[in-house]
């Protein structure tokens, strides 16, 4: 697959070479990394003989874990669509092969990590695993110890499949837009155009939707029953019913503290901070991606998640004389994302080199190559990160989906927090140029 000579100086079938110009390698069978920076090569050269050739098992620790990772977008950088961008599949094979780690970060999502890990592996033609994979809403996880047994509201492109993934999270109590819409159809009073899907997918609420003439709460029962309380509320990726999942996410956040069909005595009061706007325990409200624009088969950017989180948060605006919405959103580039991406790739990475490091560990994760095709979302999070542990992430920019010279703001755009380190055509040259800057001379 590949003829990549990783060590500069590699050994080939029992014979010996030194790394020069690529022409003058051979292929170098898949073997445990083993590599050392350039400095080092040339400091072991200059101690002995100067035309001594170098046997890779005397000289370099055949035990040495890379110090380096990766992690790569799937949308535009592996794939196009559907299809395998040329030379991912090569590439991501000669990294398992040569043990270099990477995961795969994703602003997708709407399907269990399991089934998506499943189906890329598939398209991609390369074994992959949960373990090194972080789609938009995988770090949701960390939000279940805090809302196990609340209640939440999910929605997203199949709300329905999204509560099936809540569910697997271990969110116990999950309710759509559509079991509010069958419970009580007053609240979306339009002739529904998802009437089927609605039907179709819908559970009963566990409780009943307080309703008037009363918009505020004083005792919580209704009928001695307690009314539907809202704790938080997830969008999972992108929804296809704009409307009535604005109409829902914005009834709660006016209403009292998330309770359904209320709205709160303290929307609009000039005497509380922030006017009172999402002041009286309204649920949190979680976008896990930002994207504004991705690749898709059509020749220019469609809108992606970003673009349902801007039409809530300008209606917001718009019901509110001008006050922003609170709102919390994971996926790239938030640092939140990335701090999970971080912790995911370490607990990978130490599974992958313990073997090979022995006994004193694969060592700190000193830099993370993260490839990815949109400057506000892989470029700009890579940036902004700010590991705690000090990992350095550096980014790198491809041409092959959102972004091109000619697209997507040109190289205009590629300033401040949005400027890459590197401008590479496709995923493998991205890959080359990182090797290369970690001092491993070659060619994948
Ligand atoms: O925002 C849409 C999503 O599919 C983008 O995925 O892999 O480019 O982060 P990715
Ligand atoms: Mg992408």
């Amino acid at each position: 697959m590949s003829d990549f000579v990783f060590s500069k100086a590699g050994k080939v079938k029992g014979t010996e070479h030194v790394a020069g110009p690529a022409k003058h390698r051979s292929p170098m069978s898949a073997r445990p990394l083993s590599y050392v920076p350039n400095s080092r090569l040339r400091r072991r050269i200059q101690s002995v003989a100067p035309a001594r050739r170098f046997s890779t098992e005397h000289e370099l620790p055949s035990t040495e874990a890379p110090s380096f990772a990766f992690a790569f977008d799937i949308d535009g950088v592996l794939l196009h669509v559907s299809k395998p961008i040329p030379g991912a599949t090569e590439t991501l094979r000669f990294l398992q092969e040569h043990n270099i780690p990477f995961i795969l970060l994703t602003n997708g999502g709407g399907r269990h990590e399991s089934e998506r890990v499943a189906d890329l592996s598939k398209k991609l033609d390369v074994p992959l695993t949960t373990s090194n994979f972080v789609q938009s809403h995988t770090p949701f996880q960390e939000l279940v110890d805090e809302l196990a047994d609340k209640t939440i509201l999910v929605t997203g492109a199949n709300a329905d499949k999204c509560r099936a993934i809540a569910h697997a999270y271990g969110f116990k109590n999950v309710v759509t837009p559509a079991d509010i819409m069958a419970a009580e159809p007053r609240v979306w009073p339009f002739e529904p155009l998802m009437e089927e899907v609605y039907a179709r997918t819908s559970k009963p609420l566990p409780c009943l939707i307080h309703s008037g003439p009363e918009a505020v709460i004083d005792a919580k029962t209704i009928q001695g029953k307690p009314p539907l309380k809202i704790d938080a509320m997830f969008v999972f990726n992108d929804p296809r019913d704009w409307a009535l999942d604005i109409q829902i996410i914005v009834d709660l956040i006016l209403s009292q503290q998330g309770y359904l069909g209320t709205y709160s005595p303290k929307n609009g009061d000039l005497s509380l901070p922030g006017c009172g706007w999402q002041g009286d325990g309204q649920p949190p409200l979680y976008f896990s991606n930002a994207d504004l624009f991705w690749s898709t088969g059509y020749h220019l950017p469609r809108f992606g998640q970003g673009a349902f989180q801007a039409a809530v948060a300008g209606v917001w605006r718009r019901v509110t004389g001008g006050h922003e919405l609170h709102r919390r959103v994971f996926g790239k580039p938030s640092s939140e994302t990335y701090a999970f991406a971080e912790r995911v790739l370490q607990r990978h990475r130490h599974e992958l080199l313990k073997e090979i490091a022995g006994r004193h560990g694969p060592g700190r994760l000193g830099r993370v190559y993260m490839v990815g095709d949109n400057p506000e979302s892989d470029i700009a999070g890579a940036n902004d990160y700010r590991s705690e542990v000090g990992t350095e992430w550096e980014s790198v920019l491809v041409k092959t989906g959102v972004w091109t010279p000619q697209r997507a703001g040109g190289e205009a755009v590629l300033k401040g927090r949005l400027k890459p380190g590197a401008v590479v055509g496709d995923v493998r040259e991205a890959v080359r140029w990182a090797l290369e800057r970690e001092g491993l001379d070659g060619r994948l």
